[in-house]
């Protein structure tokens, strides 16, 4: 297990009994965020939020609608209370950066209901420089055993109708391209959005989180959870006034959160930003998260994979092997391991390796059969030889409780393989009748990681819950879905280029995505005609820096990288980082990202623009001062375009120092990629 490698500050520990309509305060370590809490004058507890001496939310409310019980509402008092600060630099097993800080300030409140009942819970707020987040934890106490919420009405009272980032509340998907309206039009029919049959919005004025805004007057503001257990997700519901409203995901049988004391709710999260860059660096939501628990965690690694995993999207193959097309043979699968191993590329997944596909709607696929033209043992033999780690597929079609059933069995037969990365994948409605978000799954997917870590297995979670910083805490939690992926471009109705530019400021901070990059063979003219993937070569490139995946795919089929010189970036771009700095972006339009190599002196830069061409000036001043650097710039051609012409780019080489300065030229649906190394004095080779 990582050691905390700072010292752990406590400060100004007091505990304080105030009265009644008295109010609470607390700043971030920097003073510039600045909460107040009080209790009205109903006993309805209630904060506000300032950020520079601005408003940032005004008097909001919260309240749990509870089932047989009268709601925890009204008629509190405060029995006491205390504040903390805490400061501490922590280091993931992998990640954007190597070392992480955590600091905040903290108030706990600690209520009592003035009636028989006298329920208690604390309200537990912890102010960052770059945000706050807050939980209600409720103790064991004689009036509150076992607890059934119907609904959590958490109140964030923006202060006017501002600009917003948003897919909907859908209670079983993520996958959505993202719309930009005013609050107050936040609306899923206007937006297309319940066309499709296996569409579940629930409240179509209802947004799922990350929720990124920009305020009226510049700031940035994005709303999500934290430490996401036990526990229904949060949706944010648009009521009048510019409020925003917590309301979680129903279970099947109308009983939405079940749960005993002691229990913990997630950290209800607003991270703040005057920049929409500086959104992307916050990392309060891993912070809001427990440190790892896992003792050993020498066996998790992240890695590069390519894999039969396109050819099938776009029809070349197929995963059912009646269909005389399929992909997970074992000739075509070593291909695949025969790539990798030449190209610096560690994984290979296989999908449509096993019994089952045939019948998809049977939703029983078999975890432990291979199909009769895929020799399990002698792949796994043939990857150990060449150095390449299998990743194994679970597509449980949704079929939970039957998962449920053979999950430890199916990791113990890749466990006596040696396989120790898995994808899952739950790409239908759930069995039995629960939502993908509910508590249910919720709990569902947390005991898939925990078994996982028990058979040493690291996880990539396609149709997942979301992303809210559980990776810390079980670090073999690699990696998932959660939006419209690569696949969309096979089969779908196609990411537009800005798809790419809005994902860092939403969905992404939230945790790393497995959007599956690298498509070479843009236009794939021979198999599916009328699909495309919008966006250039050179954006491709990018995508590898720009959006952050431990376990990163390197998606087109082998031959579509054969001889292409552009490939070189992909063979040698790293997946763990020592440090990540977020040069210039804005929300839907553009993006530039540097990243430093874990434990080498190597960077790799990734820049992305939307429909637009633009041309950015990158200043080198990240880089070690009165040192030489040779970098290596794969970015659009003059005729660049991500439709008329996806696949023209440029390759140059260029010393470059701290103080170098470069525009970068990106076509419509365009990127810039480039890779930096050090060069070595003694011999002037690059490291
Ligand atoms: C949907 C997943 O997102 C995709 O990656 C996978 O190939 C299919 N389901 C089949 O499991
Ligand atoms: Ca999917």
């Amino acid at each position: 297990m990582r050691k905390i490698i700072a010292s752990l500050l406590f400060l100004s520990l007091f505990t304080a009994c105030k009265s009644e309509k008295e109010k609470w305060s607390l700043n971030s370590p920097n003073g510039q965020l600045n909460l107040s809490f009080y209790l009205n004058e109903k006993g309805i507890p209630a904060y506000f939020l300032h950020y520079k001496n601005q408003m940032v939310l005004d008097t909001s409310t919260i309240a749990i609608v509870l089932k047989n019980a009268p709601s925890i509402q009204e008629n509190f008092t405060a029995i006491e209370s205390s504040h903390r600060s805490f400061n501490e630099v922590w280091e993931p097993v992998w990640g954007e950066n190597k070392r992480i800080k955590n600091q905040y300030n903290e108030l706990r409140i600690h209520l009592q209901e003035n009636t028989d009942l006298k329920r208690a819970f604390f309200i537990v707020f912890k102010l960052y420089d770059d945000g706050i987040g807050f939980r209600y934890e409720f103790p064991v106490q004689k009036n509150m055993d076992s607890v059934i919420i119907l609904d959590e009405q958490t109140q964030f009272h923006l202060t006017a109708d501002h600009l917003a980032w948003w897919i909907p509340a859908d209670y079983d998907s993520y996958e959505y391209h993202y719309s930009k309206s005013k609050l107050t039009e936040i609306n899923a029919v206007d937006a297309g959005y319940v066309q499709r049959h296996d569409r579940n919005c629930g409240n179509l004025h209802a947004v799922n989180t990350p929720l990124t805004l920009k305020t009226l007057t510049g700031l940035y503001l994005s709303f999500h959870e934290a430490n996401l257990r036990n526990y229904s997700e949060m949706t944010l519901a648009v009521k009048d006034d510019f409020v925003l409203q917590s309301e979680l995901v129903p279970a099947l049988n109308g009983n939405t959160v079940e749960l005993t004391t002691p229990f913990v709710t997630p950290w209800r999260t607003v991270q703040i930003a005057e920049n929409a860059i500086d959104l992307v660096k916050s990392n309060l939501i891993l912070n809001l998260n427990e440190p790892n628990v896992l003792e050993n965690t020498d066996w998790i690694k992240p890695l590069k994979y390519n894999g039969v995993w396109w050819e099938m999207h776009i029809g070349k193959s197929s995963w059912d092997f009646g269909t005389g097309k399929h992909g997970a043979n074992t000739e075509n699968t070593k291909r695949y391991i025969d790539f990798a191993s030449k190209n610096n590329i560690q994984g290979v997944l296989v999908e449509g390796w096993n019994t089952g596909w045939e019948n998809w709607d049977d939703k029983i696929f078999s975890l432990t059969e291979p199909y009769p033209d895929f020799d399990m043992e002698e792949i796994v033999r043939y990857a150990k030889k060449h150095g390449v780690n299998l990743i194994g597929h679970h597509e449980t079609f949704g079929n939970v409780a039957y998962y449920d059933s053979i999950v430890e069995t199916a990791f113990q037969y890749y466990n006596k393989l040696g396989i120790q990365y898995v994808k899952t994948g739950y790409a239908s409605g759930i069995i039995p009748k629960e939502h993908h978000h509910s508590q249910y799954m919720v709990n569902h997917y947390q005991k898939v990681v925990e078994l996982a870590a028990k058979y040493q297995i690291m996880i990539d979670a396609h149709e997942p819950i979301k992303a809210t910083g559980l990776c810390r805490t079980y670090p073999n939690m690699m990696t998932r879905e959660g939006a419209k992926g690569m696949e969309y471009n096979a089969w779908g109705d196609g990411n537009p280029p800005s798809h790419s530019t809005i994902l860092p400021f939403t969905r992404c901070l939230g945790g790393s995505l497995d959007y599956t990059p690298g498509i070479f063979d843009i236009q794939f003219k021979s198999e599916r005609k009328d699909q495309y993937v919008r966006s250039t070569l050179a954006n491709q490139l990018a995508l590898y820096v720009v959006l952050y995946s431990p376990l990163q795919m390197v998606a087109d089929l082998p031959e579509n990288y054969e001889g292409n010189p552009a490939f070189e970036f992909i063979r040698e771009v790293p997946t763990d980082w020592d440090s990540t700095l977020i040069l210039n972006g804005e929300i839907g339009e553009f993006i530039t990202i540097v990243r430093k190599e874990k434990n080498s002196e190597n960077w790799f830069l990734g820049s992305i623009t939307n429909e637009n061409k633009r041309n950015l000036t990158i200043t080198f001043d990240f880089l070690t001062k009165d040192k030489e650097y040779l970098a290596k710039i794969y970015q659009d051609d003059e005729k660049s375009h991500w439709f008329r012409a996806p696949t023209l780019y440029t390759i140059k080489e260029q010393k470059v120092n701290s103080s170098t300065t470069m525009n970068l030229t990106l076509a419509e649906g365009g990127g810039a990629a480039i890779s930096i190394h050090l060069i070595n004095e003694q011999n002037n080779k690059i490291n």
